[in-house]
């Protein structure tokens, strides 16, 4: 169905008795290796938003010997752990881009190219601000899920990966591997290493934006939208509300 065609759909869709249809069509599209990598990063992510912040503002000191309580250490040693996690993560979700189905590239190549991915978005955005009556119905991710996903956390994560090694680099110093293939040319490209820190922490707040427009999303299309969405990221199959053909299936 085509966006055009939209007003006729929507006199069809919304008669009582497709409310009442029941449907059994599923479609497996979140495979194991995506849906384990997403909840790890969820954690993940977590952890270095939470540790990250407390680096950046630092609680008071606490009394007695640093060494005895090695506070902020626990701190920084938390981020670094949750920061490599996080970077095998994203290179082993790249790897099955490649290996993985259709589905598994989505974020990856939004079809900027395609004329009626940019029809399709704009009638995303309509829905998401309540002008539509309507949502157009997906078996993957839809056009305006794919392009915030593909612009913010793809590209944001890979900033946060880069500028992140850069830092570690500092403290493990010339010679190793951090600071050959990272803060050896972030550092200067940055100016100098407070910046790389301050757009470091940038950074947390584009990653906590997506989190919370990413959650709200996810909820209110749970409830909302023409397939299923929260089950899916755990059972890997998405499920209809109504038979009508999907737009990219
Ligand atoms: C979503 C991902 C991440 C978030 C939200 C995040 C957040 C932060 C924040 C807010 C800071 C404090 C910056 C400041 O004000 O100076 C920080 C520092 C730092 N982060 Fe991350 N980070 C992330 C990923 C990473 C990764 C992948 C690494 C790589 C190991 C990393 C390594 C570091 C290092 C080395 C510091 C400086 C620690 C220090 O100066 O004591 N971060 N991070
Ligand atoms: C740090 C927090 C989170 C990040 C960075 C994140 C990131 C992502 C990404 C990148 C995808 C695309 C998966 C892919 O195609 O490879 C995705 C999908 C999804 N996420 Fe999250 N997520 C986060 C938290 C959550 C939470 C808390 C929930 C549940 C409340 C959730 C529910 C979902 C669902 C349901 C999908 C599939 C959406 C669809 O079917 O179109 N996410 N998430």
């Amino acid at each position: 169905m085509s966006v055009e065609s939209l007003d006729d759909h929507e006199r069809r869709e919304v008669g009582a008795d497709d409310h009442a249809t029941h449907v059994e069509q599923a479609v497996y599209i979140y495979q194991a290796p995506v849906r384990l990598w997403h909840w790890v990063n969820v954690c993940s992510i977590l952890v270095l938003g939470v540790t990250g912040y407390l680096i950046g503002s630092p609680l008071p000191s606490i009394g007695g010997e640093a060494y005895d309580s090695f506070f902020f250490g626990w701190i920084r040693y938390l981020h670094f752990v949750a920061g490599y996690i996080l970077a095998v993560g994203f290179l082993f979700r790249v790897y099955w881009a490649f290996v993985g189905n259709k589905h598994a590239r989505q974020i990856f190549m939004p079809p900027v190219w395609r004329v009626s991915f940019w029809k399709e978005l704009g009638h995303e955005l309509s829905w998401y601000a309540m002008i539509a009556r309507q949502p157009l119905k997906y078996a993957g991710h839809n056009p305006l899920a794919t392009l915030v996903m593909h612009v913010m956390f793809i590209w944001g994560i890979v900033f946060m990966i880069v500028t992140g090694f850069a830092l570690y680099g500092e403290g493990t110093g010339m010679g190793s591997w951090q600071h050959t293939f990272f803060s050896s040319w972030v550092i200067p490209l940055f100016g100098q290493s407070q910046d790389v820190h301050t757009w470091h922490h940038l950074g947390l707040w584009v990653i906590v934006c997506f989190v919370i427009v990413h959650v709200y999303a996810a909820t209110r299309e749970d409830i909302m939208s023409r397939q299923s969405i929260m089950s899916s990221m755990f059972s890997g199959w998405r499920t209809f509300r109504d038979n009508k053909p999907a737009e990219d299936e």
